[in-house]
């Protein structure tokens, strides 16, 4: 299959890096890693998902009133449907609502539809498809006057390095049409504990979250991790303002997975690093939208959990001087 001879040439290609070895965070939501993430939502010292949640609810009619009808809804990455109900169900109210959830992963897809089911008035097509692959497939079927709404929630873009995120958002810019919308959910900054607790949580799921990764990598390559021997850390990085999560190797050990063809040799207290989580000012939000093709129209703040909805509204191509 070749979806898992890309996950063999990550791993290899990832571990096999000089300096500092990474395995693409992707690879965290398989079936068992979706549902520790799951578990992640509701740890109290996970405030994320509840605070994106808590934004639909009570503003969706708010972000909704920016989006002339007919609106065609898209999601990147369809999560559970927890939270995409709330926009989903206040958008039911006015009309028949089309949605799309896009993500590589079929379990995710599955639970999303199970969630979202009862939503009686919702037409739910799921796309087991990349984000950027699943949009256009969404943009080339669009009718003319269909407005199209872009949801990437729960701070995923937070996944890539700020370059990336960029480069990112203008290829989703790509397959807009002027006035269509983008919703985008971001965490946004708090004191420095905080935020390390919510990657290192005492009850230790987000430990178990990362150890998955290789134990999935035992489990799919054929690998051989001891998972006793790496621990799970949560480090801040003050400059690139992101919280990185690692794999610390407690003791030099070899490491081979075959599917991959490959076996490299850690040292004791190297790590792996796995995950980037970035954080944002809400300040710093409408001009990462100039740069890539938006305006940013609106922003919601949690009160309780600094995360912030921002909409993005697609703005038309500066014109030829
Ligand atoms: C799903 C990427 C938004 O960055 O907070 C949670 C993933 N990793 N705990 C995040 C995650 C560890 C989460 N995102």
């Amino acid at each position: 299959m070749l979806a898992l001879l890309d996950f063999a040439r990550a791993v290899r290609d990832g571990l096999s890096k000089p300096g500092q070895r990474e395995l693409p965070s992707i690879y965290l939501y398989d079936e068992i890693g979706t549902a520790l993430f799951e578990a992640i939502t509701f740890l109290p010292e996970y405030g994320l998902t509840r605070a994106d949640e808590r934004l639909l609810r009570r503003h969706a009619p708010a972000i909704l009133e920016h989006l002339p009808p007919p609106v065609v809804v898209a999601e990147l990455g369809s999560g559970t449907g927890r939270k995409t109900r709330w926009l989903l169900e206040t958008l039911a109210r006015r009309e028949p609502v089309n949605y799309y959830p896009i993500d590589i992963s079929p379990s995710a897809l599955a639970k999303c539809e199970q969630e979202l089911a009862v939503l009686g008035a919702v037409s739910i097509v799921g796309l087991e498809k990349s984000y950027l692959d699943g949009l256009q497939h969404v943009a080339v079927q669009r009718r003319p006057g269909q407005t199209l709404l872009v949801l990437f929630l729960g701070s995923t873009v937070g996944n890539f390095d700020r370059a990336a995120a960029e480069q990112f958002l203008r290829e989703v810019r790509r397959s807009l049409l002027p006035g269509d919308a983008l919703l985008l959910g971001t965490d946004l900054e708090k004191p420095v504990a905080e935020m390390l607790l919510g990657y290192d949580d005492p009850t230790g799921v987000t430990a178990a979250f990362n150890l998955n990764l290789l134990a999935r990598i035992n489990r799919e390559l054929g690998g051989d991790f001891a998972l006793r021997h790496f621990v799970h850390e949560a480090r801040y990085d003050e400059g690139e303002r992101r919280i990185e999560m690692h794999l610390r190797s407690l003791r030099k050990q070899s490491v081979t997975i075959r599917e991959a063809g490959f076996t490299c040799t850690l040292e004791e207290g190297e790590t792996i690093w796995t995950e980037a989580c970035h954080k944002y000012r809400v300040e710093e939000i409408p001009g990462m939208a100039a740069r890539t093709g938006f305006v940013c129209e609106g922003q919601w703040v949690d009160g309780e959990w600094p995360f912030a909805e921002n909409l993005w509204i697609a703005a038309a191509p500066a014109a030829p001087s």
